[in-house]
């Protein structure tokens, strides 16, 4: 038996539609958990809360809702969970997360609506930071090539090129030197190249996870979004 970390690391999967997120997380559970390490997944949007009925309404196109509002749920949705993850995270589980609040930012900022991009951090600020951010990167046209694109709201090329632009940004602040927050307290964002086979790119996960789930854990309290 692997010995408990003091907390557990939250990792999050980010990342286009049809980028892999589902796959590399399914396969990255597998890994972990083969080594006995107590790890839990979490997927947003949970569709399965009240919230989450009505933001897969919103996204299979069987409701409408406003920009502004849906972006909203998404958001609830993830506080929702907030008490749990943190609960979770101390228990000295950790957490592989398919999207979070990046998701909510990149895709409602990418809308023609152009709502402001700090309007879209607000709802999410002090949330259960991260402590790696695996984005996986693919090209919107690439994406486009794979099973089951467009069966959803977003999934079209001109709103993912958009989107694609936006993580970009994040990922900039995200690891910019000189902003206020301590460098070791700042979520690690990792760029993967998502277009190579399964394998490669779960290899490369793999790298950038192992030294997160040590059995020394991680000492660092839990942060908080953008604080
Ligand atoms: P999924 O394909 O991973 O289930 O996500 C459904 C869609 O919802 C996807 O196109 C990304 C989008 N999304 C948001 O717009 N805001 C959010 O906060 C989240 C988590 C997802
Ligand atoms: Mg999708």
């Amino acid at each position: 038996m692997a010995t408990k970390p003091s907390r557990g690391a939250f990792i999050v999967i980010e990342g286009l539609d049809r980028s892999g997120k589902s796959t590399q997380a399914a396969t990255l559970l597998e890994r972990l958990q083969s080594r006995n390490i107590p790890v839990k997944f979490h997927k947003f949007p949970d569709r399965v809360t009240p919230i989450g009925q009505m933001i897969d309404s919103y996204l299979r196109s069987k409701s409408d809702l406003d920009d502004h509002v849906i972006h909203l749920l998404f958001s609830a949705n993830r506080w929702e969970l907030a008490a749990t993850v943190e609960q979770t995270l101390n228990s000295g589980t950790h957490i592989v997360c398919d999207r979070y609040a990046f998701s909510g930012i990149a895709f409602t900022a990418s809308k023609p609506s152009q709502i402001p991009f700090e309007w879209c951090r607000t709802p999410d600020i002090s949330l259960p930071a991260p402590d790696l951010i695996l984005y996986l990167d693919i090209s919107p046209n690439k994406a486009k090539e794979r099973g089951g694109y467009g069966e959803e709201r977003y999934e079209q090329e001109e709103m993912q090129t958009r989107v694609r632009e936006v993580y970009r940004r994040m990922r900039e602040e995200t690891m910019a030197v000189g902003s206020n927050r301590e460098s070791e307290n700042r979520p690690q964002w990792v760029e993967i190249d998502a277009g190579r086979s399964v394998e490669d790119v779960g290899k490369e996960i793999w790298i950038h996870v192992e030294p997160f789930v040590q059995p020394s854990g991680i000492s660092k309290p839990i942060g908080r979004l953008w604080m």
